[in-house]
């Protein structure tokens, strides 16, 4: 099968070189930008890849909304297979891909747009035809999992942390997603939509690093916790519980023998109990390697990830509760449900009873539309 790819950058670069050594496989033309064309494969307009009859599939690795949304209904409507590693077009767009994708006949899977190399959607994909699926949950992004690696392992501070994983193509273009949890809420509702048919759509909680100091860092590490970035999507009584935020965890936890660029996604099955994948999640041939293995699916006749209802819903995060970790203002401490007061000062750092994850997310928001600094993390068991 001649395969296309849309963009050329960290990824782009990968899934080409793969294709050269796929047997069965093969490169087609390569979408760059006008004026960036430097190679014969390479093409500068989607129409110049759907003229080429001997195209059978398109890998759209550009990110973003437009024009890939556009870019892949006309790649599907031409009865192509359409892979994508972007969270943001499935997670925006993906229903109106997926319904597009029926009409056509043609396959739509992005098993790259969630755990870069870690195969979470395929075995998501493949268990929800026998088992039901109870709860996904894990560390989802690699550029947010390396800082915080390198920020307790190696004393680095947070935009040092942040240029390296950038510059090892860890971080999307805009890393703005990886640091507020974005990135990390885009995938957990890719999970839901393939585990549960339900996609939670619009703002769900979401927590990411952009608020923790080294100190807060220098202070887990005082208490032997480590702080690891994590998302989690549970049926909530016909919606879902869908949610990311830093999780403390105490040092017998697997989640803190997760290092650098790698993730841990994990699930529950009805019948297959606890399931646990690990690897990198972002890079440049861990995330070819998981486009490569959706080509090679529909070589074998796979069509889809979504299942046929798939429906977009609101997320209900008042259901699901923990202990939160908090560092705020002295004055602002009784605006919460306190259990232990860690540290005094003009700051403190407290830990609450436990209290609602959206209770606990909109009291943050609240605060820091009015100015006022704080950093929270759930704390686990
Ligand atoms: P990247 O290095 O920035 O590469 C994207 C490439 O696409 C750039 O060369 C960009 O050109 C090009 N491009 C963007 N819009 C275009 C357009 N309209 N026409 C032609 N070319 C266009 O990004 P990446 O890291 O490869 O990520 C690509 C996608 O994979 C994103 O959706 C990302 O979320 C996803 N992903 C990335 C990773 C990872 O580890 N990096 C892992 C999993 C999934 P310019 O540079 O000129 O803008
Ligand atoms: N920026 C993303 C991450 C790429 O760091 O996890 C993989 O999806």
């Amino acid at each position: 099968m001649k395969v296309a790819v849309l963009g050329f950058g960290t990824i782009g670069f990968g899934v080409y070189r793969m294709l050269e050594a796929s047997p069965g496989l093969e490169p087609g033309p390569v979408l760059v930008r006008e004026g960036k064309k430097k190679e014969p494969f390479q093409v500068t307009s989607l129409q110049e890849i759907l003229d080429d009859p001997g195209v059978g599939a398109v890998v759209e690795v550009m990110g973003g909304v437009e024009p890939a949304f556009t870019y892949a209904r006309e790649t599907l409507r031409s009865g192509r297979h359409f892979v994508t590693a972007n969270k943001a077009l499935v997670a925006v767009r993906g229903l109106e891909l997926a319904a597009e994708a029926r009409q056509s006949g043609a396959a739509f899977l992005f098993g790259a747009a969630c755990g870069g190399g870690v195969p979470l959607l395929h075995n998501l994909a493949l268990a929800v035809k026998t088992d039901e699926i109870r709860s996904v949950s894990g560390i989802l992004n690699g550029t947010t999992n390396y800082m915080l690696h390198a920020m307790q392992t190696r004393g680095m501070n947070y935009d040092s942390a942040l240029r390296e994983a950038q510059t090892l193509g860890y971080a999307e273009a805009d890393p703005t997603a990886d640091v507020t949890g974005m990135d990390a809420a885009r995938k957990i509702a890719l999970a839901c939509a393939v585990a549960y048919g339900l996609l939670p759509e619009g703002g769900l909680d979401c927590e990411g690093i952009d608020h923790l100091s080294a100190r807060d860092v220098a202070d887990f590490q005082s208490r032997g916790l480590t702080c690891r970035l994590i998302a989690r999507g549970v049926p909530a009584g016909g919606t879902v519980a869908a949610y990311v935020e830093p999780v403390l965890f105490g040092a017998a936890a697997p989640e803190c023998s997760v290092t650098d660029n790698y993730n841990m996604a994990r699930y529950e099955g009805r019948f297959s109990g606890p399931m646990v994948f690990m690897g990198q999640g972002a890079g440049r041939y861990p995330t070819a390697s998981s486009v490569l293995r959706d080509l090679s699916g529909i070589q074998a006749g796979q069509r889809a990830m979504l299942p046929p209802d798939c429906a977009a819903v609101q997320a209900d995060n008042d259901r699901e509760s923990h202990a939160y970790y908090v560092r705020l203002g002295a004055d602002r401490a009784a605006d919460l449900p306190v259990d232990r007061l860690l540290s005094q000062g003009e700051t403190v750092r407290v830990i609450t009873k436990p209290i609602s994850v959206h209770q606990m997310h909109v009291y943050a928001r609240k605060e820091r539309r009015a100015g006022r600094e704080l950093f929270f993390a759930a704390v686990e068991g």
